[in-house]
């Protein structure tokens, strides 16, 4: 089958692991929920009959919210804001002001769009009082995702959409239930590097959190596969697990331009009572 790319750019898309993480659906899964959708490379690629997409980042949900609301109408606000003249820092600066301060949410969502193509490596972040700070990315073209936003309209027909912490999304799994926790990743190799984390960021309380939000899900009887980086702090955190894939992914490493590193990632699963298939390893 072939992989759809999602419309945004988002730091740490997860294109790449869809087919692995399609081999771990169970054939009784009637529900997806993602608690960090991020971009949605994967509820885009995995066609379980009703889904939870969630994430923290309310502009990302609601930007969804009005993409799933207006379809082919918002699509089109979208287009008017990529023309040659709108690719300057002049504009951009003066677009990100007005996302910043706008109340309206359907302009707000289109913004989202332009800022995610025309802002520096499509990275999503914001200052102490919450506004959005990316410097201008100085592309030559960006292109306009048009086709990428349709496919996703059509994949949130039906989608529940939330603006939450991942706790009360997962939560609410249970029996029959395939779930993908792709949280921010822990520090790669430094575990010192676990305090450095600002007071919102996702911290070693979060990372417990989640393992213990997993594992407890499934104990409900929902199947829960999570994905960080392979390193000593998420093998101890996920001891437990009933089955780890470890596995090298291709990335690009920001401060090289065009420059790509291998990078060790395991993939856990907690599966069920009488679902479970024991410890097994993939590279
Ligand atoms: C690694 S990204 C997910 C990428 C996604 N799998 C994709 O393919 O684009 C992690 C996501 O977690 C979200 N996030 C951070 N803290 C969160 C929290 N406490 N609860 C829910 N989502 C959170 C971020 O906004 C971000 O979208």
């Amino acid at each position: 089958m072939q992989l759809q790319r999602p419309f945004l750019k988002w730091a740490g898309g997860k294109t790449k692991l869809v087919p692995i993480i399609r081999g771990l659906v169970p054939a009784e899964a009637k529900r997806l929920i993602e608690p960090f959708v991020g971009s949605g490379a994967v509820a885009l690629n995995l066609d379980l009959p009703a889904a939870i997409l969630a994430d923290r980042n309310a502009d990302l949900m609601g930007l969804y919210r009005e993409l799933k609301r207006g379809g082919k109408r918002f699509i089109a606000r979208c287009a008017e804001l990529f023309t040659p003249e709108a690719n300057s820092a002049e504009v951009y600066y003066a677009r990100r002001a007005e996302f910043n301060a706008t109340k309206d949410r359907r302009r707000k969502a289109a913004l989202f769009v332009y800022l995610n193509r025309h802002g520096y490596n499509g990275l999503c972040r914001y200052n102490s009082r919450g506004g959005f700070n990316v410097p201008f990315g100085r592309y030559v073209a960006p292109g306009f995702p048009g086709v990428a936003l349709s496919a996703f309209h059509q994949r949130l027909a039906g989608c529940q959409l939330e603006a939450a912490d991942f706790r009360p999304i997962l939560a609410a799994a249970g029996p029959g239930d395939f779930v993908y926790c792709d949280p921010p990743y822990v520090p790669a190799s430094n575990t010192a590097n676990f305090t450095a984390y600002s007071r919102t960021a996702f911290g070693p309380a979060e990372q417990a959190a989640l393992a213990a939000a997993g594992r407890a899900a499934a104990q409900r009887g929902a199947c829960v596969v999570i994905s960080n980086h392979d390193n000593p702090t998420t093998r101890e955190l996920y001891a437990d697990a009933d089955e780890r894939h470890e596995l090298l992914v291709g990335r690009r490493i920001s401060c090289r331009p065009g420059g790509r590193t291998a990078v060790p990632e395991l993939i856990v699963v907690y599966r069920p009572r009488g679902q479970r298939r024991g410890i097994e390893t993939a590279a």
